[in-house]
C-alpha cells in the first residue's frame, strides 16, 4: 500500500493511506503556516494527539462536513461528542486498534492537554501507525523520553518530531529522539509558525545526518513525501 505524507505547517498533516486519507492534528484556519482551505480536503479519519488548539484545531468542521472518524483519547473523544461529533473512536494510551487503513496504537507523551474551552482533555499521546508494510510514528507534542527507545524496537520507518523548543523537545533533544527511534528518515514538525519556535530545520538534519544512519526530510508546508 503507498502512503503519502503531506505537510501543512506546525503539526498538521495529512497521510493517505491507498486510498484513505487520514488527517492529524488538523490546525489549518489560525496556522500561520498553513496554505489550504480546509473545505478542500478529504478525510476518513482525524487522528487528534491533545486537547490544545494548535492540533485541535478546525477537526469539528471537517469531521462534520466530512464524516470522518475522529480518534482521540477517551476524554477528548466525548468532548468531541458533546461538540455534536457522531464518528468518533476513543483510545487510550498503550492500547491499539486495527483502523481500516492500520493499526493506531496510541503512545505516550509528555505534555499538557487541556481542551480550547478549558474541559479536562487527559493526557496527550503520540500515534504509532503500522500497516503491512510501515511503521510511522508521530511524537507529536512531547518532550524528551527515554522509552522512545521502546517505541524504536518496533522498527520505525518513518518519524515525526517536534524541533521547535520551548513547549517541546527541540534540536538537541529531537537528536537524542532520532538515536533511541532509529527511523528510516524522520521529518520534523512543530516549528517556525511562531517566534517563540524558530529553529533551522537544516541545522538539525546536518546534525542527525552526521551522527546517525537517519535521513532527515525537511517538508515546506505543502510539501508531499512518499513513506
Ligand atoms: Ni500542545
Ligand atoms: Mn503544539
Amino acid at each position: 500500500m503507498s502512503v503519502y505524507l503531506t505537510y501543512y505547517g506546525h503539526s498538521a498533516l495529512s497521510i493517505k493511506f491507498g486510498e484513505t486519507n487520514v488527517l492529524i492534528d488538523p490546525f489549518l484556519v489560525d496556522n500561520p503556516l498553513a496554505d489550504v482551505d480546509h473545505n478542500n480536503l478529504e478525510a476518513d479519519y482525524i487522528l487528534v494527539s491533545h486537547g490544545h488548539e494548535d492540533h485541535v484545531g478546525d477537526t469539528i468542521a471537517i469531521a462534520k462536513r466530512t464524516g470522518a472518524t475522529v480518534v482521540a483519547n477517551f476524554e477528548i473523544a466525548n468532548w468531541f461528542a458533546l461538540q455534536g461529533l457522531e464518528n468518533v473512536h476513543p483510545q487510550h494510551i498503550g492500547g491499539g486498534f486495527l483502523h481500516s487503513f492500520g493499526y493506531v496504537k496510541m503512545t505516550q507523551a509528555l505534555h499538557g492537554s487541556a481542551l480550547p474551552d478549558g474541559s479536562y482533555g487527559g493526557n496527550p499521546c503520540g500515534f504509532l501507525i503500522t500497516t503491512s508494510d510501515t511503521t510511522l510514528y508521530l511524537a507529536c507534542d512531547t518532550g524528551l523520553f527515554g522509552d522512545m527507545k521502546l517505541i524504536g524496537d518496533e522498527g520505525v520507518d518513518a518519524a515525526v518530531l517536534p524541533i521547535g523548543d520551548n513547549f517541546t523537545m527541540g534540536p538537541k533533544d529531537a537528536l537524542r529522539a532520532v538515536q533511541m527511534i532509529s527511523p528510516t528518515i524522520a521529518i520534523p514538525v512543530h516549528y517556525n509558525t511562531w517566534p517563540l519556535i524558530e529553529q533551522d530545520a537544516l541545522t538539525w538534519k546536518q546534525a542527525v545526518e552526521s551522527n546517525t544512519s537517519t535521513k532527515v526530510c525537511i517538508l515546506n508546508s505543502g510539501d508531499t513525501v512518499s513513506i
